[in-house]
């Protein structure tokens, strides 16, 4: 089987992150985004990957970054490059060559949602109910932001609508489809919203069914969101028994916790609830942390408190600083001993 997975314009929204690489290559729960998605969909029995990347070097990074997964998973990989963003329909028409090759429907992700992508159990669904696509939804309490369904009791989608204004149901687009090769037929090759153009058309035919999600979701594609996410990702893995996860215990680790092995933390540190450390991090003595990601190569100088944030790459911060309130760093970032940083966002250089 095959799948194609969205990669817009790395946007301003996951900013300074995204300055330093592109969005699906940034962990998530110590894992880059992409690789939650790819084990799920290889897992599946997807063999067969196409990347859809906005611009070039995107792409390039793209393909450098997943080589030791496609080798060590034996895939295929295609990286299919806009040379204008084609929007979430377009780049299906680009790489129609390779989704439509056997009869088989092909799975479609957005590349910024996190949730336990039940992919086999959806396709079971989507096998059963023999219409062109199922799209995974979800409930949530701030509808506006999404794509809105309304479906029966089957699943059956009555209608679609974009980011609608008015309430019109709580049901959304949870970013994660099946779709018949037939569809191809529907999307010209030019830039397409799927969401606008295409799934209310084919809910107009009667040919598009919600599959509903259970357990968490979320686009970790906002800074507010990311964190959020994380930590309904930790409580979700916490509570399954056979989790890969090892979850840090011991003293000074307060409710979930994720630590690279290769993490050093000096001594009376408070560690969580809520927070992912990456390789070779360095905490120093008396430091406090929780709802954070810190990522890997950052050192943490004593008796800082880090509350809400998120720390990038080689990050140095020094004794006693404060980084709250969804403050975040990108790559390289030095921060001079008690400066307190109240939700700013640092790109570079030092603060
Ligand atoms: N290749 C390519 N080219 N990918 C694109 C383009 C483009 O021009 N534009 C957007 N994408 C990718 C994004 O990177 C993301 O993976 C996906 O398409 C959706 O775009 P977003 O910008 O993240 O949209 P959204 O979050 O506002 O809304 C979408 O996701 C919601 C779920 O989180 C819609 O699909 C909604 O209906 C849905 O509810
Ligand atoms: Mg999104």
């Amino acid at each position: 089987m095959k799948a194609i997975i969205l990669v817009g314009y790395d946007d301003s929204r996951l900013r300074p992150l995204t300055l330093f690489k592109p969005k699906p290559l940034i962990e998530f729960g110590n894992k880059r985004i992409i690789d939650h998605q790819l084990d799920a969909l290889v897992e599946a029995g997807v063999r067969h990957v196409i990347v859809a990347a906005t611009y070039t070097f995107q792409g390039v990074e793209l393909e450098k970054g997943l080589k030791a997964f496609v080798l060590k998973n034996q895939i295929k990989l295609t990286v299919s490059v806009e040379t204008e963003p084609l929007g979430t329909a377009g780049p299906l028409a680009l790489a129609r060559k390779y989704l439509e090759g056997d009869s088989e429907p092909f799975f479609v992700l957005n590349s910024d949602i996190i949730c336990d992508f039940p992919f086999k159990d959806m396709l079971e669904f989507h096998k059963n109910h023999g219409c062109e696509g199922t799209i995974a939804v979800t409930k949530v309490e701030e509808p506006s932001k999404y794509g809105v369904v309304t479906y029966d009791d089957k699943g059956q989608i009555g209608s679609f609508m974009e980011k609608p204004q008015e309430f019109v149901s709580n049901k959304i687009n949870a970013g994660l489809y099946i779709l018949n090769s037939k569809v191809l037929d529907r999307i010209e090759l030019r830039p397409t919203s799927i969401e606008k153009e295409i799934f209310p058309v084919m809910a107009a035919s009667q040919q598009l069914y919600a599959y509903e999600l259970k357990g968490y979701w979320m686009d970790i594609g906002q800074p507010k969101d990311f964190l959020t996410g994380m930590c309904l990702y930790l409580q979700s893995e916490r509570q399954k028994p056979d989790t890969k996860l090892k979850f840090k215990t011991g003293a000074g680790i307060v409710g979930n916790v994720l630590m690279d092995d290769s993490v050093k933390v000096g001594s009376n540190c408070r560690i969580g609830p809520n927070v992912t450390i990456g390789k070779d991090v360095v905490i120093k003595d008396g430091v406090c942390i929780k709802r954070c990601t810190v990522l890997s190569g950052s050192k943490i100088g004593s008796h800082s408190w880090l509350d809400n944030c998120i720390v990038g790459w080689n990050c140095k911060i020094s004794n006693e600083v404060y980084l709250i309130n969804g403050a975040i760093l990108g790559e390289s970032v030095n921060v001079y001993p008690r400066v307190t940083n109240n939700g700013g966002r640092v790109y570079h250089g030092a603060l």
